[in-house]
């Protein structure tokens, strides 16, 4: 399969249907939404929702709106996590973060309305079964709550400056990220009726993905490298991988993550492939640490990275 092309569909259709839910409008709110929400961002995990439909055989159609639900508390999460109380970023998606440009006041509120319209989309999703759209919000729920990516972010900024062991980076992680990732999966295949064997393959996968997503995000910003944008992770000391099992551990570390959410589609065909495409292009950006790298997703850059983009295409699914 030509995994950018795929990639890049799904992008056009999320990014279309993102538009739509919030148009073009002169508050200054609704700017400061569009500004953070339209700026272009990889899209990884609604493209995961769909992947994850679609591999039920649900139409993405159905699966857009959760999608969209999650990008936006995605979005959400990074507005607050920009802000000075919090990573202090100047940078977000390639330009200046929304409390740069509109003040921390209305960065803070940009996060409540994307929360809060996440879920008025999933609810007014009347063309999925009553019973599936509730199962789906409960899941979104409890990814983005105190249990999931808030809880995470807050043993993140507890942890900030202080020696941490692996095991609770990895539960930061899991938490921060991989609780977003995982319920993308999930949601995906709870919209489309998945069978229990199938949900809990998927599960495995998304949980994999998720830590695996994390890693490379810091593997990326330690080396410095362009596709980081400038994050001061680094400089603020934070857990990761990266800075417990240095840069080559790290590095293993993603392919082992890999590799485990591979091992967990083995039994499904080729409609999983697009997961699996999506598994291997998470890591595969970690290669792109290079100066002549650039931030994309669905497009290799370096020579390493394409040659392992080919490689994962040609993988055997069964
Ligand atoms: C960045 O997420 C924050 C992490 C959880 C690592 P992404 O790398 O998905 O950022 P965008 O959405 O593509 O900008
Ligand atoms: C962000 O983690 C996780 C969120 C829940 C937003 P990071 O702080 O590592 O993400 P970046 O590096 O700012 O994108
Ligand atoms: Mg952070
Ligand atoms: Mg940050
Ligand atoms: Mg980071």
């Amino acid at each position: 399969m030509d995994v950018a092309r795929y990639l890049a569909a799904r992008v056009q259709l999320v990014n279309r249907a993102l538009a739509g839910h919030f148009p073009a409008s002169r508050t200054r709110l609704r700017q400061a939404i569009r500004y953070s929400l339209l700026a272009g961002g990889k899209r990884i995990r609604p493209i995961l929702t769909l992947a994850a439909a679609e591999v039920v055989g649900a139409p993405a159609r159905l699966a857009l709106p959760f999608a969209c639900a999650l990008e936006m508390i995605h979005t959400y999460s990074l507005v607050h996590d920009d802000l000075p109380a919090m990573d202090d970023d100047d940078l977000r998606r390639g330009r200046p973060t929304n409390h740069r440009v509109y003040g921390e006041g209305l960065a803070i509120l940009v996060g409540d309305a994307l929360l809060s319209e996440a879920f008025h989309v999933m609810a007014c999703a009347g063309a999925v079964p009553a019973r599936r759209r509730l199962a789906a919000v409960a899941e979104v729920a409890a990814a983005a709550g105190e249990e999931g990516m808030v809880g995470g972010q807050a043993l993140d900024l507890a942890a900030e400056g202080h020696r941490t062991r692996l095991a609770r980076v990895q539960e930061i992680h899991r938490r921060k990220t991989g609780a977003l990732l995982r319920a993308a999966v999930r949601m995906g295949a709870l919209i489309g009726g998945a069978p229990p064997s199938t949900l809990r393959r998927l599960t495995t996968y998304g949980e994999h993905v998720g830590l695996a997503f994390q890693i490379v995000d810091d593997i990326l910003d330690a080396a410095g490298a362009p596709a980081a944008d400038g994050h001061t992770d680094r400089a603020l000391a934070k857990a990761t991988y990266p800075a417990t099992l240095g840069l080559e551990g790290a590095r293993r570390s993603a392919v082992r993550e890999r590799d485990a959410a591979l091992a967990a589609l083995r039994p499904l065909g080729p409609e999983a492939n697009p997961l699996r495409a999506i598994a291997t292009q998470i890591v595969t950006r970690a290669d792109e640490t290079s100066a002549s790298a650039g931030r994309g997703f669905a497009a290799p850059r370096t020579p390493r990275a394409r040659a392992s983009a080919r490689a994962m295409t040609r993988e055997p699914h069964a």
